[in-house]
């Protein structure tokens, strides 16, 4: 990361308790490692849907529910919220059973091949219609992993490609689709959904507002620094900042954190993925804190997305206490590790013991 700049951040910043709307908590013995590094910071989440196999009907959405509720740290007070996986089988019908569930906040859309588990996603939006229509019968976001596929779209294009082919003419075509352009990375993205009318959204994660594509070759190959869509340009990094710390309730907290062994990121074809969580609130809080917009820090992190999607702001609050603090490094030994985001490197504030979320 760069130098931190002169700075007159203040001792304390009590906000809302916030949420996460993006995260992977995965399933089995990773899910009971993973969970609490989440449930200690943030009241709600939306979780992906990317299982192997993934979770297509609103039956697997709730089973899965209750395997994250039976995974939590005793006295966890946290609410996951459910997704469904869009596949070119997915029904009208399907869509109308996830609307009636309050614990199904949307459906999520992965391009076929884009990132993990997306074998299943779709090839196009051909055929989509009579979903997408009850979609936005239902008032049902639709979550959208945006960018394109074609192998010969340069990896770096691939978000901007996506919403000039796909994303903008969806939005235009279905006029009453709420819309998640999840974990922007573009300067173009941050642009097109300032524009966009309330029912577009985007969420944005802590690695593109502190790191530009550069981290992933800071001295040499960084794995741990590799997630999908990958790391842009600087401009496009100040860009989200700015979108991020504008106050525009268009922009919420979605961290993206994807957990893989190291095992699975060290590797000759590692997986795509920053896991967060850990330090998750800690590492936004730099962000805003390095842009002098800690002021903005609750709107973003506790009030847009609860608003977004049509739930009460959190009512309890917590506290980020200043002082250089450096997060773990791992989760875990060995192999196995899940090698956290920012591995011990220095961040200003920390959420205050008490914070977690406990009953
Ligand atoms: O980096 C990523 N990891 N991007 C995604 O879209 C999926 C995620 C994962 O599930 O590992
Ligand atoms: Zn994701």
């Amino acid at each position: 990361m760069d130098e931190i700049p002169n700075d007159a951040s203040p001792e304390r910043i009590e906000i809302a308790r916030p949420d996460d709307w993006h995260l992977h908590l995965r399933d089995g013995a990773l899910l009971g490692r993973v969970v609490g590094a989440t449930a200690r910071c943030f009241r709600r989440a939306i979780v992906m849907p990317n299982l192997d196999p993934p979770i297509v009907t609103t039956a697997d959405a709730l089973a899965y529910r209750d395997r994250i509720l039976a995974a939590l740290p005793a006295g966890s007070h946290f609410e996951p919220f459910m997704t469904l996986y869009l596949t070119e089988a997915t029904t009208p019908s399907e869509i109308a059973r996830a609307a009636a569930s309050t614990q199904v906040a949307g459906v999520k859309l992965y391009p076929q091949g884009a990132t993990t588990n997306s074998a299943r996603g779709v090839r196009g939006l051909d055929g989509l219609g009579p979903v997408l229509e009850a979609l936005e019968r239902h008032g049902l976001p639709l979550l959208v992993h945006g960018e394109a596929t074609a192998p010969d779209c340069d990896v770096f294009d691939r978000e901007r490609v996506f919403l000039d082919e796909t994303l903008r003419p969806l939005v235009e075509r279905h006029a009453g689709l709420r819309v998640v352009f999840e974990h922007i990375t573009t300067a173009e993205a941050a642009a097109w959904v300032a524009e966009a009318p309330a029912r577009v959204a985007a969420t944005i994660t802590p690695q593109h507002l502190l790191l530009n594509r550069n981290a992933l070759f800071r001295g040499g190959l960084r794995p741990h620094h590799y997630c999908l869509p990958v790391l842009k340009r600087e401009r496009d990094r100040q860009a989200l900042v700015r979108a991020a710390t504008s106050g525009d309730p268009s922009f919420f907290l979605g961290t993206d954190s994807a957990p893989h062994t190291r095992r699975a990121k060290e590797s000759a074809c590692g997986c795509a993925g920053v896991f967060s969580a850990p330090v998750a609130l800690e590492a936004y809080a730099e962000a805003f804190a390095r842009a002098s917009a800690l002021d903005r820090l609750e709107g973003f992190a506790s009030h847009f997305g609860a608003d977004y999607y049509g739930r009460p702001r959190n009512e309890d609050r917590v506290t980020l206490v200043r002082g250089d603090w450096q997060g773990p490094e791992t989760l875990g030994a060995g192999d196995d590790a899940l090698v956290v985001f920012l591995a011990g490197e220095a961040l200003r504030y920390r959420l205050q013991d008490g914070s977690a979320a406990r009953g």
